[in-house]
């Protein structure tokens, strides 16, 4: 049985989609914990109500990125986890902490990497023009939305999108491609070299 510890800052759509993939296709994993960085991050309720122990470590408590970040690896590492999966954890991470979970931590990011790293990625593929957005689930290193990537998927841009309905068509996907990339985790069909991944589909 495989732990894993999942962060969280808001909604926690994400979180939701792999609590219910885990569930349902009965994974030899449990998700361990859910934590988030703010106090208010509606996805700490749907976890708790699904039995999934939960804790807050507030940035806003830390007087630095370093002792935020020394604090959250403290509580995630009380969880003994295999894997950490972000899920709009909207933190920039020092390098000691992406260093710590070097080749066991997921995150999801909304654009196809390497196009439009940083925030207000459907808006920046609208007003770049392009044809597809989507998301992309990758390894975490140091550089910021960047690092292997394992999985992505593709949605068309239409001619009335706005940041809403975009965002809506790729979070559909992102609900798909990132469980789908935790469980190969899990299943031990991932492995990293030269900085790209590959996926054992004969397990
Ligand atoms: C998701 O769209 C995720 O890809 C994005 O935040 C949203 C969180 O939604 N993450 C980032 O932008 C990270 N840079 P959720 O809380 O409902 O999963």
């Amino acid at each position: 049985m495989k732990n894993i510890v999942i962060l969280i800052s808001g909604r926690g759509s994400n979180m939701e989609a792999v609590v219910r993939a885990a569930q349902a296709e009965r994974w030899p994993a449990r998700i361990a914990a859910v934590i988030s960085n703010r106090a208010d991050a509606s996805g700490l309720v749907f976890a708790a109500e699904h039995g999934i122990p939960t804790a807050i470590v507030a940035n806003k408590d830390y007087a630095s990125r370093a002792e935020f970040d020394a604090a959250l690896q403290t509580v995630i590492d009380g969880f003994a986890p295999d894997l950490v999966v972000l899920a709009g954890f909207m933190r920039i991470l020092t390098e000691q902490f992406v260093a710590h979970y070097a080749g066991r931590m997921l995150n999801i990011h909304p654009s196809l990497l390497p196009l439009f790293p940083g925030l207000a990625t459907h808006a920046q593929a609208l007003a770049a023009g392009v044809a597809e957005h989507g998301a992309t689930v990758h390894f975490v290193t140091a550089e910021l939305d960047h690092g292997p990537m394992v999985a992505q998927a593709a949605v068309p841009v239409l001619p009335d999108d706005t940041v809403e309905t975009l965002s809506a068509r790729v979070l559909q996907q992102e609900h798909v491609i990132y469980p789908r990339a935790i469980r190969w985790f899990v299943e031990g069909r991932l492995t990293i070299a030269q900085g790209a991944v590959h996926v054992d589909h004969t397990k």
